[in-house]
């Protein structure tokens, strides 16, 4: 099988970021945002990197003790298999280190799939944000860091970053 490693991002990766980003989301951010958190927040976004090649990425940010996840994407071809949930474990390790102690993030309502993952990674639903998409409403949810999920623990230190 591939070896699958989790790093830092570079500027060189925003390229297929931008791709993944594009295929994901109907409303996905434009390629200067994304540059612009590469630059800003090198320190809580990563990519996965399959051999050579870039297959997903999360962004998160904090202020205080309190994290943000800002996007996370998985190439499709790549989905399920694991590669989501060890991004997840490797920025809540990140956050952990810079004192954050919980994590928020929106999504879609009618994203079911991300929601079932979120849930199984233990977040919670917290509440309805009306319209906070624009055209629909977003889903708060929300992790208490000390609440790590299974899941997460199965994964922990099975990623370093590079
Ligand atoms: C949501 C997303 C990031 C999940 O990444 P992934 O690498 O496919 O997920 P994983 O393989 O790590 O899944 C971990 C667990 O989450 C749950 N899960 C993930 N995808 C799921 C799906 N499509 N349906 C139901 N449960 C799912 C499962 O419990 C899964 O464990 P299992 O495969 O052992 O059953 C990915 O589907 C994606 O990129 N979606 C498009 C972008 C997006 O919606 N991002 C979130 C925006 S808020």
């Amino acid at each position: 099988m591939k070896e699958m490693t989790i790093r830092h991002v570079v500027e060189n990766d925003l390229k297929t970021i931008h791709r993944i980003e594009r295929s994901a989301f109907k409303n996905s951010y434009p390629r200067s945002f994304l540059k612009a958190l590469c630059r800003n927040n090198k320190q809580t976004f990563l990519v996965a990197q399959k051999e050579d090649k870039v297959i997903g990425y999360v962004i998160a940010n904090y202020y205080g003790d309190e994290g943000h996840i800002i996007s996370i994407a998985i190439d499709s071809s790549e989905r399920r298999r694991q590669v989501g949930v060890k991004l997840m474990n490797s920025i809540i390790n990140v956050l952990k280190k810079l004192q954050v102690t919980e994590i928020r993030l929106e999504v879609r309502k009618s994203n079911i799939k991300a929601r079932k993952f979120y849930e199984a990674l233990g977040f919670k639903y917290l509440c309805t944000i009306p319209e906070y998409y624009g055209d629909e409403n977003g889903m708060l949810y929300t992790l208490s860091i000390a609440d790590t999920s299974c899941m997460l623990e199965q994964c922990l230190n099975s990623q370093s970053l590079a």
